[in-house]
């Protein structure tokens, strides 16, 4: 028997269906009330609001359980490289070796971009954020491939936009830094893996072949695979609503890089580096930068800590803290500003203000220190988030548009002005 649950309205009853998900969450359908009563429901920044059905991201924020397509992030993350992440989320299994190696060449293949790019490039400003150059450059790509505009055409052509981008968007992102250099282009070099392809075009010298650190590429791999996709977040969200207008799969993602880049979604790795270092500068004294986020007169709040869904821990902050510690040594790198971080964590973790909260590291408090230890200059680290989770934002798009979603468009509470006459502008 169906279940079903009751909301009375005043004087009046209202029966909703019940969902449940295969992890056993449960969601009340209220998909009929307004049709049934007139009435809408509110919740502003979707705290509590389901918006789609999906089988792509599983988390559990209390207990700190992330699955991407029912594997645990702990096992794919230390088994597991980026592409074949990037697969399973797409495609919905873990490739065979030939699907990944198929998958792999097809991707390598397609590594290059028009040459007119360049001359978007050169339009930037040297002080561009690399964030705004991206999210540019991949809507662009709409004006090199205009049949991507049709998000109904074939399978095939579909999955001919999601390799291309997958293919191009190192490229870009790389290119994104050698325009805020203002430092010559470098090409990719396929015979290089990905991670070691993008490390070749940011860093490697236009004159030798690429000698990249394998400590560095595979470092930056596991963080690529920790932030490939984590459900309806914000810029996923973004991605699929813009995408449900029949939006190309290009101009969605550029919208989710726009969304990414905010400090309170994937601009924090960003922004927890710029707060160590002032902290550092201002003679290292944490309890003070403690107290300032607890300060609500003070808008200063400790970035890199705090979780819309994760109330006890990030499963992914766990990983990157001992991913950091590793990197550091392997590269005998002895990086002071870890040590703040540690520092900062601990003294915030007793403080009875964030305990309240359920206030915890996120995945951007230690992977800021990673980037830093493996090259990556402060303003790309937001653009590696980006890397990180195109699998995530294209399996979201995917996914939405195989469900035939209708087009995303939530209601409101007016509270504005009644119906009022026109005044004229002689007796304003
Ligand atoms: N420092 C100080 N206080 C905080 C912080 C923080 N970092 N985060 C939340 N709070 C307080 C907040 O003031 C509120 O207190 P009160 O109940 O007294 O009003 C309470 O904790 C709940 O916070 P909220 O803002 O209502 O929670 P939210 O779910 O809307 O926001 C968040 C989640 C991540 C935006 C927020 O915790 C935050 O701004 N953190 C800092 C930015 C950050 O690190 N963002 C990266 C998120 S993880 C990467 C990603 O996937 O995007």
């Amino acid at each position: 028997m169906e279940k079903t649950a009751k909301l009375k309205i005043n004087d009046s009853m209202y029966e909703l269906p019940i969902l449940e998900g295969t992890e056993g969450e449960i969601g009340v359908d209220i998909s009929s009330l307004r049709a049934q009563s007139g009435v809408i429901t509110l919740d502003k920044g979707f705290k509590n609001t389901g918006s789609t059905k999906s089988a792509i991201t599983f988390l559990n924020g209390e207990e700190g359980i992330l699955r991407y397509r029912g594997y645990s992030i702990e096992e794919l993350s230390s088994k597991s490289s980026f592409l074949e992440v990037a697969f399973l989320l797409i495609y919905g299994e873990l490739p065979t070796k030939e699907e990944l190696s198929e998958f792999t060449n097809e991707i390598s293949s397609h590594t290059l971009v028009h040459e007119d790019v360049k001359s978007i490039l050169d339009g930037f400003p040297s002080r561009a954020h690399p964030m705004g150059v991206l999210s540019s450059l991949v809507s662009s790509l709409t004006a090199f491939y205009p049949k991507s505009l049709d998000p109904n055409r074939s399978v095939e052509e579909i999955n001919g936009t999601i390799i291309r981008l997958i293919a191009k968007l190192p490229t870009l992102a790389a290119w994104s830094y050698k325009n805020r250099m203002r430092q010559p282009i470098m090409y990719p070099q396929n015979k290089l893996d990905y991670t070691s392809n993008f490390l070749h075009m940011m860093f490697g010298l236009p004159t030798s072949d690429s000698e990249v650190n394998p400590i560095i590429a595979k470092a930056l791999d596991q963080l690529l695979i920790l932030h490939a996709d984590h459900e309806q977040n914000c810029s996923a969200s973004t991605v699929r609503i813009v995408g449900s207008s029949h939006a190309s799969l290009y101009a969605s993602v550029s919208a989710g890089i726009a969304a990414l880049w905010g400090p309170l979604h994937g601009g924090a790795n960003q922004a927890v580096i710029e707060m160590l270092e002032n902290i550092r500068n201002q003679g290292g004294d944490v309890s003070k930068f403690v107290e300032k986020a607890k300060d609500k007169s003070d808008p200063f709040r400790l970035m890199g800590f705090g979780h819309r869904v994760y109330k006890n821990f990030d499963p992914r902050a766990k990983i990157i803290k001992k991913a950091a510690d590793d990197v550091l040594g392997q590269l005998g790198i002895n990086d002071p500003v870890l040590d703040l971080a540690m520092k900062l964590e601990e003294v915030a973790l007793k403080d009875e203000y964030f305990v309240q909260r359920g206030l915890y590291p996120n995945v951007d408090f230690y992977s800021g220190i990673i980037y830093r230890a493996l090259g990556i200059p402060t303003d790309m680290f937001t653009v590696m988030f980006a890397l990180g989770r195109l699998p995530g934002w294209i399996a979201q798009w995917k996914e939405m548009r195989e469900n035939k979603e209708p087009i995303g468009r939530p209601r409101q509470i007016y509270t504005g002005h009644r119906n009022r006459g026109y005044i004229d502008i002689s007796k304003r």
